[in-house]
């Protein structure tokens, strides 16, 4: 009989999946389930031996994926074809990193060559003294440039980048109430250049540097975007417009021109070390079959949880004070671009597509939320991601402590323990993988992010869903618009009621 998907997933949700201290009675466990990868920045181990992955589960998977046309789909990413069906695009942000269409990486490597001009040369004093950038911008022109600067400068910032997305202004007054007009320059960051909050938060950060007594404030202004027409319009010289290719999605751009705070906090070679360590985390994932790909085998893990398991979240821990942003950049990543309930093709999902993403810092988590995952009726899987080395200079006792917490946890959560009284019993049986990298630097993390970047495809493709297109955010913005617009009427009583109380629309 040939395999159909229906089918495989059929026989995918009726397999038994044994506990995972049965699974850890094969003697290749250890050996199977955890790689170490050899990366520019040094090697990161993947260990997911702690999760319910094993063989009979990836099988099934890995002729899903056949039928799925998993390999063919990879290939038309990387090639630049339009796997963004919806939208008639391609999705090229590997391309920024030297990974894909000839012609896309070309354009990328001459596009980040300006970019590294105009950082150069705000580095070397052409702007005068410049010690702040108000970088402006949501979503994914906000969260990725805040992950990275906060993750890689912890020991100080060529220039320090304040970024501000929220439409509350407390937002941005208190980046302004951190920096000098006279030494402060403003990042625009929008792929449409048409966003309400970042358009009104960079007007209001103009009227802030002209009221601060800068003469010229459009001459302190970049654009990032790839609407560049739309920036020079908006009043931006082109000479300080940094473009991207529409081909690069919002939550992908980070590697673009977005990335232009990043690059402006580290120096660009660190940028280009970034890039390097994504593009190591590319090529181990287009070249390496699928058994030993740790892309693929964490996406499988994923499946097993949302499609087998019925877990309808999952939670990722950083042990490791500088990535306390990961888990806010991986909620849009993974629920943008997987928050889906249709296939490509417009057909209904039919089955659970992107779990909840949430999670915290390591070990403050652990005195807030874990006693649910230890003993609440949720089962809920969790990454923990460590660093080797620590970010700091202090008594190495802190960071034992931090990592054999990490550990412990993991420890705990599946081995459990029994107890007379119930009440004080642990379950146990309750999964978690663990990304233990050596060193946190620019390649490393790049690294990081690339490998969630093509996890988040590899499920979307098991599951048939273009993980590129996000027009579930449209309708709220549509109607907040229309309020704004005084056209807000005859909505629901509770909506008028409430419009009514906050004085809009009155
Ligand atoms: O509203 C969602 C979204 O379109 C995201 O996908 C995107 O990252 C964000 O808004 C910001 O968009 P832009 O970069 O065009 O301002």
């Amino acid at each position: 009989m040939t395999d159909t998907s229906a089918a495989l997933w059929e026989q995918f949700e009726q397999l038994e999946f044994p506990a995972l201290a049965a699974l850890f009675a094969a003697p290749d466990r250890l050996a199977r389930y955890s790689t170490t990868l050899g990366l520019p920045g040094g090697a990161i181990r993947f260990d997911w031996s702690k999760t319910h992955l094993y063989p009979a589960a990836e099988a099934i998977l890995t002729r899903l994926a056949d039928v799925q046309q998993f390999t063919e789909k990879r290939r038309q990413l990387i090639d630049g074809e339009p796997i963004n069906n919806t939208e008639g695009r391609a999705a090229e942000h590997t391309a920024q990193r030297g990974v894909g269409n000839a012609a896309s990486v070309v354009e990328a490597e001459a596009l980040q060559a300006r970019m590294e001009a105009l950082v150069e040369a705000i580095h070397e004093g052409l702007f005068g003294e410049v010690r702040s950038l108000i970088h402006i911008g949501i979503g994914g022109s906000a969260l990725g440039p805040a992950l990275a600067i906060d993750a890689l400068t912890h020991d100080g910032a060529r220039v320090a980048v304040h970024v501000v997305s929220n439409i509350d202004g407390c937002a941005l007054e208190t980046a302004c109430r951190a920096c000098d007009p006279a030494t402060t320059m403003i990042a625009i960051a929008s792929k449409t250049f048409t966003t309400t909050e970042t358009m009104t938060n960079a007007a209001s950060a103009l009227d802030w540097l002209r009221e601060g007594g800068v003469e010229d404030p459009y001459g302190r202004v970049v654009a990032l975007t790839a609407a560049p027409e739309k920036a020079v319009e908006w009043g931006v010289d082109d000479t300080r417009v940094l473009p991207f290719a529409e081909s690069v999605g919002g939550r992908y751009s980070l590697w673009s021109s977005i990335g232009f705070p990043i690059a402006l906090a580290l120096g660009y070679a660190g940028f280009a070390e970034f890039l390097a360590g994504a593009k190591a985390m590319d090529l181990h994932f287009i070249e390496t079959p699928l058994a030993g790909n740790v892309v693929v085998r964490a996406a499988f893990a994923d499946l097993i949880y949302t499609q087998a398991l019925g877990c309808q979240s999952r939670a990722v821990f950083a042990y490791d004070q500088r990535l306390a942003l990961f888990p806010d950049y991986l909620q849009q990543l993974e629920m943008e671009s997987n928050g889906k309930s249709v296939t490509a093709d417009g057909q209904p999902l039919n089955r659970p597509s992107a779990p909840v993403t949430w999670g915290g810092v390591g070990t403050d988590a652990q005195h807030a939320v874990f006693q649910l995952l230890h003993q609440g009726t949720h089962l809920i899987p969790v990454d923990f991601l460590a660093v080797k080395i620590p970010g700091h200079d202090l008594d190495p006792v802190h960071h034992q402590i931090l990592l054999s917490n990490c550990f412990a946890q993991g420890a705990a959560l599946m081995a459990g323990a029994a107890a007379d009284d119930a009440a004080r019993s642990y379950p146990g049986n309750r999964p978690s993988a663990t990304m233990l990298a050596d060193d946190l630097n620019p390649a490393t993390l790049g690294a990081l992010i690339a490998f969630h970047e093509h996890r988040v495809f590899v499920s979307a493709m098991m599951l048939g869903i273009n993980p590129f297109d996000q027009f579930g955010v449209e309708l709220g913005k549509k109607i907040a618009k229309q309020i704004d617009s005084g056209g807000g009427e005859g909505f629901d009583p509770s909506t008028e009621a409430l419009l009514a109380a906050a004085g809009i629309g009155a």
